[in-house]
Order: C-alpha cells, then sequence, then structure tokens
C-alpha cells in the first residue's frame, strides 16, 4: 500500500471471505480480464507482489506471478522454506513484516495450518493464503467455482463428485465450504475409508439441513450421477509413513472405460498436480477440462489481486 492509504486491508483466507456476491464480481471481472487482457495489461503498473511459498508450488506460484504480470507489476519472493530466513528460525510474523515494506500483496503457502493468517495478523499489506497444509486453498476454489461457472453457466443445481484424498485434499474443503452457499447442491464423497472428509467439514455438512451428500467408496458407483468429476491426488506430503501412501495412491485411476459410465455433458476437473488418478488417455476426452481449469485460475487471481489493491478498471 502507498503511504497515505488508509482504506481497511483485506486478506483472503477462506473462499468464505467473500460473500457469494463478491464472489460472482471477481468472477464477472476476471471474465472481462480474459475477453479484454490488453485492457488491463498496464493497471498495475508499479505494483509488485511477493510470492512466499514454503512449500512446493508450480502451478499456484507462478500462476500468482503470471497475474501480477500480465496486470502491468512485478514479482519477487521465494520458492522453497530452505531459500528464505525461515531457515535460520525466522517467524512467520517477522517475516511478513518485512515483505510488507518491499511488496504491496504477498500470497503465501506454508505446510502448517494457519500459517497466512498469523502473516496477515502482522501485515500491512493483503495476504492471500495459497494453501495452508490440509486446510485451506482459497485461490484455488475461486478458480474451481469460475471454471464450473463458465463450463455449466451456473453454480447451482449441479452433482459434483469428490474423489480421492478427501482428508488432506484442501482443495476440496475451501471447494465445499464455497459450494454450500449456493442452492441444490448435491455432493457425492468418493473414497478409500482412512482418506474420507474431516470431522470438521461434515459438522458444516450437516449444518445445511437441505444439501445432499453421501460418502461411497467406488467410483464407478458415481459415475453415472456426476455434472462435475473432481479428481485429487493423494497427498503424499501429509502421510505419516510411505507404506500406507503407497497402500492408497492408486487407489482410484480415472479411465477411458470408466468415462464411458458418465453423462455426456459430464466435466472432469483436477487442481493438479495429477499423478496416477487421471490416466493420461482421457486428456483427449472433451469433458476432461482440468488444463483449462488453470487459464481460469491466472485470470481470476487478476481479478483477485485488483479487488484486494482496491484498483478499479472504468467500464
Ligand atoms: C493443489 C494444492 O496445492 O493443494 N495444487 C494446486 O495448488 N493446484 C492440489 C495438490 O497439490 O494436490
Amino acid at each position: 500500500m502507498k503511504l497515505g492509504e488508509t482504506t481497511e486491508i483485506r486478506h483472503l483466507m477462506s473462499p468464505l471471505d467473500f460473500s457469494v456476491e463478491e464472489l460472482e464480481e471477481l468472477m464477472d471481472t476476471a471474465a472481462k480480464i480474459k475477453a479484454d487482457p490488453e485492457k488491463y495489461a498496464h493497471v498495475c503498473d508499479g505494483r509488485i507482489i511477493a510470492t512466499c511459498f514454503y512449500e512446493p508450488s508450480t502451478r499456484t506460484r507462478l500462476s500468482f506471478e503470471a497475474a501480477m504480470l500480465h496486470l502491468g507489476g512485478r514479482t519477487m519472493g521465494f520458492a522453497t522454506a530452505d531459500s528464505s530466513s525461515a531457515a535460520k528460525g525466522e517467524s512467520v510474523a517477522d517475516t511478513i513484516r518485512i515483505i510488507s515494506c518491499f511488496a504491496d500483496i504477498c500470497a503465501m503457502r506454508h505446510p502448517k495450518e494457519g500459517a497466512p493468517m498469523v502473516a496477515a495478523a502482522h501485515s500491512k499489506i493483503p495476504v492471500i493464503n495459497a494453501g495452508d497444509g490440509g486446510h485451506q486453498h482459497p485461490t484455488q476454489t475461486l478458480t474451481d467455482l469460475m471454471t464450473i461457472r463458465a463450463l455449466k453457466g451456473k453454480l447451482s443445481g449441479m452433482t459434483i463428485g469428490l474423489c480421492g484424498d478427501l482428508k488432506f485434499g484442501r482443495t476440496v474443503h475451501s471447494l465445499i465450504e464455497a459450494l454450500l452457499r449456493y442452492n441444490d447442491v448435491k455432493f457425492v464423497m468418493i473414497s478409500p475409508e482412512e482418506l474420507m472428509l474431516p470431522g470438521y467439514i461434515v459438522d458444516e455438512l450437516k449444518q445445511h439441513p437441505g444439501v445432499e451428500y453421501k460418502e461411497i467408496r467406488k467410483l464407478e458407483d458415481a459415475m453415472g450421477e456426476l455434472d462435475i468429476l473432481y479428481m485429487t491426488r493423494v497427498q503424499r506430503e501429509r502421510f505419516f509413513n510411505e507404506e500406507d501412501y503407497v497402500r492408497l495412491k492408486d487407489y482410484y485411476i480415472l479411465d477411458k472405460k470408466k468415462m464411458g459410465l458418465a453423462k455426456e455433458d459430464m466435466i472432469v476437473l483436477h487442481p493438479l498436480p495429477r499423478v496416477n488418478e487421471i490416466s493420461v488417455e482421457v486428456d483427449e476426452d472433451p469433458r476432461a477440462k482440468y488444463f483449462e481449469q488453470v487459464q481460469y485460475g491466472m485470470y481470476i487471481r487478476m481479478a483477485l489481486i485488483l479487488k484486494l489493491l482496491n484498483i478499479s478498471v472504468n467500464e
């Protein structure tokens, strides 16, 4: 933030930090940017985003950086904890105090749940949670919502299958919370027993009596009823032992045969990276939308940067 500006700083920790109306506005802005990127090419001239990634990432970090670059701004940051002062024992609170002096906005990923929230509490610039442990990943959710809205035309009235690691998969947790605010959404949770949703998410589902959800084991049993299939990888880095990971990692593999059971207009999403859970033969199926999803991710992050920096672009 520039000296003398007094606007209240907003952060993004969870998709619920934005109202449904604000989410709609963000998606509208992202769609406008997608339609006319030239118009937005200099709106962040002179602005800097810091990407502070204490955990590996390809898409999310580069997507934030690409978003800022396409808005005319610049980027700085680190991609691993060992290349930051965290390796010397610096706290997240101190690091963000420093970053606040250098950058206008910060996207932070951290293996510890809640770390970006601690950063936000000590920050003079907006902080975006770019994934905290197995907890939340709100900008992936913005990406998912935008993709669903763009490809299905709406967010309500969908039957969505969430498949894979529902225990540690933070993208799933954030997406469920966000979709619970839309009407008539049905969830089919598809996971092995050991990777079922955490209790706190199940409790949230139960607090919405109008929402239908079921928990099943076999992907084949759900395929025919789904409008959206959201595949996830088994989160190896959150396992306590390698044997459990090895036993569970190939529990689900989406292949051509299973795609044959799905509706003609079902779409397959995945936050990526994909390991084995979607066979590469599915990539050529027109219903496979996970690479398109990545593109929406950049546009929605552009819209998010503009919103958190209070930059409005005239119609
Ligand atoms: C996801 C994440 O980091 O949680 N990746 C991403 O940001 N697109 C999903 C994953 O790592 O499996």
